[in-house]
């Protein structure tokens, strides 16, 4: 039964969104459309200003939404030449420092440029401090002849605070100080910066024919120019909303529900009685981990969502982005029962999860696309609990571990588990928690049927398995 009311599973270009139309706009395999622009995101700024972190979170997002995209680390080329440089190699007096820096650097843009000509690859990002308006124009020169629109990214910070602590956070344990001690290491990096700093120019009226986009002390002001097509806003929009504040993102599955007993799938079903007893767990679950911290819970629309958070005491928002991947004709049926009325498609769903659409419904595809405002209010958000469903929650945790499209649709995410994602500079970090409560495991493996059955949560290792009730015995 197909839900008219669902988020569209529309294309993420919409051809309405765009600024500019070109005739050879194509699909990146399976309907996500996509222009023909290739993109070069420039970073811009001194040392220790988060270029680095800005560009994989990009490369992450963009991965996400299945746009093809890939970092040029300059650092990492000149690292060929240069390992362990102090801070006087990048004095701009210094000769053979600058031409193995610039060396880096041509390296670097000639192997983005071949990147390029590989027609999926849209969009590009050169890493590096480029802080110079006579560095930044050979990079656009560059791309022009190629074809390739830039896009310059400056972070410009002056809150010596934040950068100091930068530098300790991560800097101390870059690859330049490898066995070097930390202090030593945090005076060299700071002296770096003032070599930069003697010649460093920031994107001005100079440059008002380029596209750019200036974020000013981690976004308290953000200026734009010249932002042309649909890609670059989202880009940039993207950024405007990402923040440093330590917080953690906190994901769960509603508890137990009577159509995980019985097998069945999608529906609006309540919570079974031990998903009942989760929901009673998990206040408690919660503050064992997120201590006296005011968190936000995100449910979905369905009933089992909101009966899971019925305990918690924290301010609710319920969004229909959050509901169940929607399974069409299949809603209500079990994995056996699809085998056996919809054989093809059962087959068909196996061989490519992730872009497989059900009868009337929607792939793991369509749930990301609809999942965007979610990720984008992530971002701007500190301390968020959300409880969701399982194919959502698995395109939630893709985005941030970065997992592939091959693999998250498989991922087993238990019933009664809370997840912690926090986010640190170069990556999540996650930490899984079990509820004593046992559930059944609505996992199931590639080429199977999986009658869901009873999974040993932490503690229900010592609990007795309750063998899975078939539909009509389902708890009401
Ligand atoms: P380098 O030029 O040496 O490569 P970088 O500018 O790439 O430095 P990163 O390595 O990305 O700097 O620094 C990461 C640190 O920057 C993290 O501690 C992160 O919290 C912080 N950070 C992230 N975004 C910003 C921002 N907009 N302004 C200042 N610091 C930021
Ligand atoms: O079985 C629970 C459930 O949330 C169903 O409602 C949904 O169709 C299914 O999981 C999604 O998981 P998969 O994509 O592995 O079938």
């Amino acid at each position: 039964r197909p839900d008219l009311n669902r988020a569209p599973q529309g294309d993420f270009m919409r051809p309405s969104m765009r600024t500019r139309t070109r005739s050879n706009s194509k699909t990146n395999g399976v309907g996500v459309q996509v222009e023909d622009t290739r993109i070069c995101v420039v970073m811009v700024g001194l040392p220790a200003r988060g270029k680095s972190l800005i560009a994989q979170k990009v490369v992450r997002y963009l991965a996400w939404l299945s746009i093809t995209a890939k970092c040029f680390n300059v650092g990492s080329y000149r690292r060929t030449n240069t390992p362990n440089p102090s801070a006087s190699f990048f004095d701009v007096s210094n000769k053979e420092g600058e031409r193995l820096r610039m060396a880096a650097a041509e390296a670097a843009v000639n192997d983005m440029c071949k990147w390029f000509r590989s027609p999926n690859n849209l969009i590009a990002i050169l890493d590096a401090t480029n802080s110079t308006k006579a560095r930044r124009r050979w990079i656009k020169d560059r791309c022009d002849a190629e074809g390739i629109e830039t896009l310059f990214v400056e972070s410009k910070c002056d809150d010596e605070e934040l950068i100091m602590s930068n530098i300790k956070e991560v800097k101390t344990t870059s690859p330049d100080y490898v066995g070097q001690d930390p202090e030593v290491a945090a005076q060299d990096f700071r002296e770096r910066i003032r070599m930069y700093e003697r010649v460093y120019e920031t994107l001005d009226e100079d440059e008002a024919d380029m596209t750019y986009c200036k974020i000013i002390n981690v976004g308290s002001q953000v200026i734009i120019n010249r932002i042309q097509d649909y890609l670059q806003s989202r880009v940039v929009y993207y950024l405007m909303n990402l923040h440093i504040k330590p917080r953690s993102i906190w994901i769960s599955r509603h508890g137990e529900s009577n159509y995980n007993l019985s097998g069945q799938i999608g529906g609006d079903a309540d919570l079974s009685s031990r998903g009942q007893l989760y929901a009673k767990a998990l206040p408690d679950l919660v503050s064992k981990s997120a201590g006296d911290r005011n968190l936000t819970v995100w449910t979905s629309t369905l009933k089992r969502t909101g009966q899971t958070a019925r305990y918690l005491p924290y301010e609710k928002l319920s969004w229909k982005a959050l509901d169940e991947l929607d399974s069409g004709v299949c809603d209500g049926l079990t994995y056996a029962e699809i085998e056996k009325q919809y054989p093809q498609d059962f087959r068909a769903r196996d061989e490519d999860k992730y872009n497989y659409r059900y009868l009337g419904g929607e792939s793991y595809r369509d749930v990301v696309i609809r999942l965007e405002p979610i990720i984008m209010e992530l971002e701007r958000s500190e301390n968020i609990l959300i409880v969701t469903h399982q194919a959502v929650l698995r395109c939630i945790y893709a985005y941030f571990m970065g997992s592939d499209q091959e693999r998250s649709p498989w991922m087993e995410v238990p019933l009664h588990c809370l997840i912690r994602l926090t986010p640190r500079a170069y990556g999540t970090q996650e930490e899984r928690m079990f509820a004593d409560v046992p559930a059944v495991s609505t996992w199931r493996e590639k080429g199977s049927k999986a009658v869901h059955a009873d999974t040993p949560t932490a503690s229900a290792k010592a609990s007795p398995m309750i063998k899975p009730q078939s539909k009509g015995e389902a708890i009401a």
